[in-house]
C-alpha cells in the first residue's frame, strides 16, 4: 500500500513532536509549516528543525505568522510545554535551516503542485491555513482531506476560557475562517484526547525498549508530564499524535458523528469555544466528522514504531 502523503501545520511542543515522529515513521512529509501558539514563533521554528536533525529527514520547514489573525493572544502553553516548547532540555542550535518562503505560501504552493494528494494535518492554531485560505480561496478543493487537532465538542476545554481548546482559543478567527472554508474535514477534539490517553507504566515500557527516537521525547516530555501529574490529568495524554493517527489511517476511526461545528468569536465567557450543532437545529451541512473514539491498540501500535518500540 503507499504510504500517506503529509502536509502538516505545527506549533512543536511536545505531543506535535510525537505526531511529527509519527508522520515520518508511517507517511511521506511535504513539509512542516510552523505556527505560533505552544510557544512563541522563534521557539516552534526551531524546535521543527531541531525534530528535522533528529530524524535526519530532507522536510523543509516554513515558518508562519508570529500572532494570531486578530486579538493577540492572553496565554500561550509554556506552562505546559516548557519556555522553548520542548520541555527546555537545552538542544543546540539546529544544523537544518527554515525555508525562505512563507508558510501560507508554501502550503498554497505544495498543494498546487500535487493537486488532490496531500492530506493537510493541522495540530495547531489555525492562522496559517486562515490566511492562505484567505489568498486563495480555492485551496480546499486541492487537498486530499484536512485532520484538525482542535476543540472541545463537550465544552470541558484545556484553557482559562472555560469551555476552549488551546489550538482554537488561541486563534478562534483564524478557526472559523477554517471550518466555513472547508466542506469536510476530520476534527480530532481535546476530550476525544483524554479518552485515548495511554497507560504510564505501558508508555515508560516504550520510552525504554525504543530508539533514539524515545530517548529524545522521554527527555522533552518530563515538563509536560510534572505538569499533567500535578493537575490530575490522568495517563499520557497525547492529542496531536491522535490526530495524526486518524491523519495517517482514517480507518483508526471506530465512532464519528458528522455535525456542523462554528466557533464563538464573541461572548462573555465562551470566545473560542467550539459550538457543535448537535441536534441539527441550523439546517446547515455537517462539515465536520467529529472523530469519538478509536482503535486504542491501532493508535498504540502507530505510536510504538515512531518510538522505534514496535517488537
Ligand atoms: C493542542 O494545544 C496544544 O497545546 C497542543 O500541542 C495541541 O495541539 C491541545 O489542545
Ligand atoms: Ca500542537
Amino acid at each position: 500500500m503507499s504510504k500517506p502523503q503529509l502536509l502538516i501545520d505545527t506549533d512543536p511542543g511536545v505531543d506535535d513532536a510525537l505526531a511529527i515522529l509519527m508522520a515520518h515513521a508511517h507517511a511521506d512529509v511535504a513539509g512542516l509549516s510552523v505556527a505560533a501558539g505552544n510557544v512563541g514563533l522563534g521557539h516552534t521554528v526551531r524546535n521543527a528543525l531541531t525534530l528535522v536533525d533528529l530524524l535526519a529527514a530532507p522536510t523543509p520547514v516554513f515558518a508562519g505568522c508570529p500572532t494570531p489573525l486578530v486579538r493577540l493572544p492572553e496565554e500561550d502553553a509554556a506552562f505546559v510545554h516548557g519556555k522553548d516548547g520542548l520541555g527546555d532540555v537545552g538542544y543546540p542550535e539546529p544544523k537544518a535551516l527554515a525555508s525562505d518562503e512563507q508558510a501560507a505560501l508554501a502550503l498554497l504552493r505544495l498543494t498546487r503542485e500535487r493537486p488532490g494528494e496531500l492530506t493537510l494535518v493541522a495540530l495547531a492554531p489555525l492562522t496559517n491555513l486562515a490566511l492562505a485560505l484567505r489568498l486563495d480561496p480555492s485551496l480546499p478543493g486541492r487537498v486530499a482531506r484536512l485532520v484538525v487537532m482542535g476543540g472541545a465538542v463537550t465544552g470541558l476545554g484545556n484553557t482559562g476560557k472555560v469551555p476552549a481548546e488551546f489550538n482554537v482559543g488561541f486563534d478562534p478567527e483564524a478557526a472559523q475562517v477554517v471550518f466555513e472554508a472547508f466542506p469536510q474535514f476530520d476534527l480530532v477534539d481535546w476530550e476525544a484526547t483524554l479518552r485515548h490517553a495511554f497507560d504510564e507504566s505501558e508508555f515508560d515500557d516504550w520510552l525504554a525498549r525504543g530508539d533514539h527516537r524515545a530517548r529524545f521525547f522521554g527527555k522533552v516530555f518530563q515538563t509536560a508530564r510534572s505538569f499533567n501529574a500535578k493537575n490530575e490529568r490522568r495517563g499520557v495524554i497525547a492529542a496531536d499524535a491522535l490526530a495524526m493517527a486518524v491523519a495517517i489511517d482514517p480507518d483508526i476511526i471506530t465512532r464519528s458523528e458528522n455535525r456542523h461545528v462554528a466557533v464563538e468569536l464573541d461572548g462573555r465567557l465562551t470566545r473560542g469555544a467550539t459550538v457543535v450543532d448537535w441536534a441539527g437545529r441550523l439546517g446547515r451541512p455537517a462539515n465536520a466528522r467529529i472523530v469519538l473514539e478509536v482503535d486504542q491498540p491501532r493508535f498504540a501500535a502507530m505510536v510504538r514504531k515512531a518510538l522505534g518500540a514496535e517488537k
